[in-house]
């Protein structure tokens, strides 16, 4: 448990939900599990944290299957699967990781609906007029747009929202000189080395790896996208995005409203006192890549695959951002409103975490900086 990871860990609440990867009409991904869609299953994804060094670091699956012999529910686990599956550890393994799957698909532990938002959608409680604003501000397609990524009605008409289409994008998240790896030219020995750009050794270019493996695909046009998340218990699980670079929704959603027009307080300055936005996506300093999915001709890298015109990111450098701070409050208190374990008997029983308590009182409203 000492070696550090790379990325900021997903929540697996509602995960059951997302379909299996795929690669939509337009050949933009969608779906899979983990913040690159790289398992294709819940019952895949289940498995890897077990043998992967820097999560659980069992040695191979027969570790792992050891230690289940030794567990009180083996004797569940092999009236199930039969004894013999323990005779074959990479079988055993993939029961695991079905027998995982399962629960976090059937129990309503992992996807109960039961957040101060769903009650108010089955009339069962009333929103503040502030979580109201945010709400009008998340669906607004000129102001946060949030909705055109993290839709906020049922996608099939039965299943309440989920908050994520599962679709890729790429925000151009900054840097977090946080991540071990990620310190210019200090690779550790599992560092996977995809840039000889002169300054950084490792980009996590999500989609396109190095996490991720391909195989020969190229993908170059999606490089650096990472999987939409729900947002539903979002106020529980900051740090966020796949790096965790941002403390705060505050900080988060500061991000989306001023990262173009404000990119200074998001992205380090060169010596000439520019700033080097999207910094985390190889390209800046220089075309030289070692990554097999560069395609030639691209040497400009991946900085143009950030999206830049969508809303709120389209404003231009100095106007003013789609989000004043109040409405940023408005917003961080509509997001609080999607934390599960409301009681629409007891409204206040349920201890929403700090940052919810800040933004309904405003406490907040006047920073505009965005230090993680
Ligand atoms: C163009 C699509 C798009 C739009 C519009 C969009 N998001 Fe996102 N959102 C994403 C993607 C993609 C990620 C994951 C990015 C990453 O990890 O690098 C994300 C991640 C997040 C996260 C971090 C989640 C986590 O688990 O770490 C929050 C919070 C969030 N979005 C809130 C919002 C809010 C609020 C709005 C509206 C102001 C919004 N998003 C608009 C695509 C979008």
């Amino acid at each position: 448990m000492n070696l550090p990871g790379f990325r900021n860990a997903p929540s697996l609440m509602y995960a059951s939900f997302a379909p299996a990867f795929y690669f939509d009409s337009d050949g933009g991904p969608n779906g899979g599990f983990f913040r690159d869609g790289r398992a294709a299953t819940l019952a895949d994804q289940a498995v890897e944290p077990f043998v992967t060094p820097f999560e659980m670091a069992n040695a191979d699956a027969a570790a792992v299957i050891d230690k289940l012999r030794g567990r009180p529910y083996l004797t569940d686990f092999t009236a199930l699967y039969g004894s013999d599956v323990l005779n074959d550890a990479s079988l055993a393994l993939k029961r695991v990781g079905q027998a995982i799957a399962a629960y976090e698909t059937e129990s309503s532990e992992f996807h109960p609906f039961a957040s101060k938002f769903d009650y108010w959608q089955k009339g069962q409680a009333t929103l503040t007029t502030q979580e109201l604003r945010g709400l009008g501000l998340y669906n607004n397609p000129t102001k946060g747009n949030c909705a055109a990524c993290h839709p906020s009605t049922s996608a099939d008409g039965k299943t309440p929202p989920l908050f994520t289409d599962f679709s890729f994008d790429n925000l151009g998240v900054p840097r977090n000189a946080l991540i071990p790896h990620n310190r210019a030219n200090s690779d550790t020995a599992y560092t996977p080395v995809n840039s000889d750009d002169g300054v950084q050794s490792y980009y996590d270019l999500g989609i396109c790896g190095p996490l991720r493996d391909n195989g020969s695909m190229k993908l170059s046009g999606v490089c650096g996208q990472f999987k939409v998340p729900s947002l539903r218990n979002i106020a529980l699980t900051a740090p966020y995005f796949h790096n965790g670079q941002f403390a705060t929704l505050e900080k988060a959603i500061g991000f989306y409203v001023r990262r173009d027009t404000n990119p200074d307080q998001f992205y380090p300055l060169s010596a000439d006192g520019s700033v080097l936005k999207f910094d985390d996506l190889p390209g800046l300093y220089g075309g030289n890549f070692t990554v097999n999915i560069h395609e030639p001709g691209s040497d400009s890298g991946y900085l143009s695959n950030v999206n830049t015109g969508e809303i709120p990111f389209n404003r231009s450098l100095g106007a003013e951002p789609a989000l004043n701070p109040q409405e940023i409050n408005d917003l961080v208190a509509f997001l609080c409103t999607l934390t599960d374990g409301y009681d629409p008997d007891n409204p206040n029983a349920l201890v929403l975490p700090a940052q919810c308590q800040a933004a309904a009182t405003g406490v907040n409203s006047m920073s505009r900086t965005a230090t993680p």
